[in-house]
């Protein structure tokens, strides 16, 4: 109802929409409808609704306050991981050609614009599961492979460790 998902780190991970950008996730509904972004219970959904319906979902979610994420320490993260992780996404890791993701992300990875989503205080299963995504080729939509090829040069580790970073950050520049 507020758009805030769920985190089911053992299972499949149900993002926040509340506060993404509108187009952005317009583009996600059709790129499930187009097959290009591969889910069985959100094609299914998405195949249900005609473009008029999906501006109009898409325009709700994102007038919704961005709900806040969960603290590293209720989620149980070891320092290790959340500093790997810091640092990939503020740094990079340049020994592994790893850009920093708040060069597209925007500076709190809260978002750019319509094409780059806010990251940060997304759920941790669901940041992992997109990168995975990337990785295994079941996500394709994105511009020029942008994601993809970054995904490509992580390890799983590196997964685990920006996903849990990113997921306690602020939702918001107010959170
Ligand atoms: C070169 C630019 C660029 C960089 C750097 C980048 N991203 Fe992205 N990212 C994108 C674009 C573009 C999209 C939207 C893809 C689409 O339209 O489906 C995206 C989407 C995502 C999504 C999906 C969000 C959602 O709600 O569906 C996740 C998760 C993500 N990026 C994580 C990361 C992480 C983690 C890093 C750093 C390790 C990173 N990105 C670095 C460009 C980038």
């Amino acid at each position: 109802m507020d758009g805030s998902g769920q985190n089911n780190p053992n299972g499949e991970s149900w993002p926040r929409l509340a506060g993404l950008d509108a187009g952005y996730i317009a583009r996600q509904l059709q790129a499930y409808k187009a097959g290009t972004r591969q889910n069985p219970s959100m094609q299914a959904f998405a195949q249900m609704l005609d473009d008029q319906q999906i501006a109009d979902v898409s325009a709700w979610f994102a007038s919704l306050p961005a709900t806040a994420g969960q603290s590293a320490a209720a989620q149980g993260h070891s320092e290790e991981l959340l500093k790997r992780g810091e640092q990939l996404a503020t740094e990079g890791d340049w020994s592994k050609y790893i850009v920093p993701c708040s060069s597209c992300h925007g500076p709190d990875n809260l978002g750019a614009g319509t094409v780059f989503p806010a990251i940060a205080g997304q759920h941790f299963g669901y940041i992992r599961d997109q990168l995975l995504a990337w990785q295994q080729g079941s996500r394709k939509n994105d511009p020029q492979r942008l994601m993809a090829t970054i995904a490509e040069r992580m390890s799983s580790d590196d997964i685990n460790a920006v996903a849990a970073w990113l997921s306690s950050q602020p939702a918001t520049a107010e959170q």
